[in-house]
């Protein structure tokens, strides 16, 4: 749990309020969303030479981390950009800095907060930026599955893999049940490690929140069938599963998604192959199995930069991902003759990385430099013990 966070758990997961510039509270949510002080003026013209001029007046005592999903106007300050494994790397690659602004959502700053030292600070510039995919697997649901596992009798073969799109509560548990995070690049490695931590043919993974990049790596990297995965519903008792169906799987998925990457549909895929002859279907795995299993290449963010970047002059690419990404890769690619378009015909940001903009960063490096510390997030010393050994054994991946 953070400092930034309420301590009423339980609730349902909700539809994220919009609370505008991160005002106010959200009990139901991962984050904490109080942003105290005034933002500039998204109107002002000199934002970026404000930001340019706080950057430089702090120097080696910032850090800043930039997801690939941020809007260009923030990315541009980034020292280093990358996917969420990348950023958990480089953030822990950087003793030296005593603020790290993290340009991303709640569940990336509290990693990187895990894995720094205690004095260093990381900030999130606005607290709202949580992620509706973290929000739909609470420390009490994953508790109350644990439970059911136990009354089933299949507990102690049972090896939690957290995807890193989940609090530092949820890792806390993975690393308390001697699990591991992936992220959405080193997911199969992930899966491999904790079948080999019993007895391979007994041994069963409880994998949150994301169903889908569970599914995808099980089904389409490893060779499982879609009928050694289970969906436990955390809002049905039991998870709606019967202790039958729970001795029978292989790979029990948490009933979570992404609002944004849930939005891509078969429909999608069959159109733009109608549309642009020969393209190549590019898609991240937190994508449904059925866009996955359409889809001619798919991977992390980092891997979608990659393969563009490798991709021949001519070559046609419609990407599913985050509105933000693919139409940065459009613009640097077209120069090349690369013709990059969006997967889906809908407009498709993530409304919670879009929340960091430039006032918000303006605000915080600002405030940095003139020796006010704003927005931090610091997960408590039990939380982030639990949390550490999780991540750790995923930077110990080979
Ligand atoms: P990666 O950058 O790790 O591919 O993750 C995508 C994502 O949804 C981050 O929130
Ligand atoms: Fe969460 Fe999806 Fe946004 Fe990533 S893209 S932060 S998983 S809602």
């Amino acid at each position: 749990m953070t400092t930034a966070q309420t301590t009423e758990l339980d609730v349902q997961p909700t539809p994220l309020a919009l609370l505008l510039l991160g005002r106010e509270a959200d009990p139901k949510s991962e984050r904490g969303v109080e942003c105290p002080g005034d933002l500039p003026s998204p109107s002002d013209p000199d934002l970026v030479a404000r930001a340019r001029a706080a950057k430089e007046k702090l120097g080696d005592k910032v850090f800043v981390l930039g997801h690939h999903y941020q809007r260009d106007e923030v990315i541009q300050f980034a020292d280093v950009t990358g996917d969420s494994f990348k950023l958990a790397r480089d953030a822990a690659a950087r003793p030296e800095a005593e603020y790290i602004v993290f340009c991303g959502v709640h569940f990336m700053a509290e990693s990187a907060d895990i894995l720094t030292s205690d004095d260093q600070k990381v900030v999130l510039p606005d607290l709202a930026a949580g992620c509706s995919m973290a929000d739909m697997a609470t420390a009490e649901q994953v508790a109350e599955c644990w439970d059911v596992l136990t009354e089933a009798g299949i507990a102690e073969q049972v090896v939690p893999v957290s995807y890193m799109n989940s609090s530092a509560d949820i890792k806390a548990f993975t690393g308390k049940h001697g699990g591991t995070i992936c992220t959405s690049s080193n997911a199969q490695r992930a899966l491999e490690w904790a079948f080999e931590q019993g007895e391979p043919s007994a041994t069963k993974v409880l994998f949150l929140p994301d169903q889908h990049l569970g599914r995808n790596t099980a089904v389409r990297d490893m060779g499982m069938s879609l009928d050694d995965c289970v969906l436990y519903n955390p809002h049905k008792p039991n998870g709606g599963l019967t202790a039958e169906q729970l001795r029978n799987a292989k790979m029990i998925l948490w009933r979570g998604h992404c609002s944004v990457h849930g939005r891509f549909s078969l429909d999608s895929v069959n159109d733009v192959r109608e549309r642009i002859p020969g393209v190549n279907v590019l898609v991240h795995p937190e994508c449904k199995h059925e866009v996955v299993s359409a889809a001619d290449y798919v991977g992390s963010t980092e891997y979608i930069i990659k393969a563009l970047e490798a991709a021949p002059a001519g070559s046609k690419w419609a990407i599913g991902t985050e509105l933000n990404l693919v139409r940065r890769l459009a613009n640097r690619f077209a120069p090349e003759g690369k013709e990059i378009v969006f997967l889906d015909k809908t407009v498709c940001f993530c409304s919670t990385m879009n929340r960091i903009d430039l006032p918000h960063l303006v605000w915080t490096l600002e405030s940095l430099a003139e020796g006010n510390l704003v927005n931090r997030i610091e997960v408590d010393n039990e939380t982030e013990a639990f949390a550490k050994l999780a991540l750790e054994r995923m930077l110990a991946l080979p």
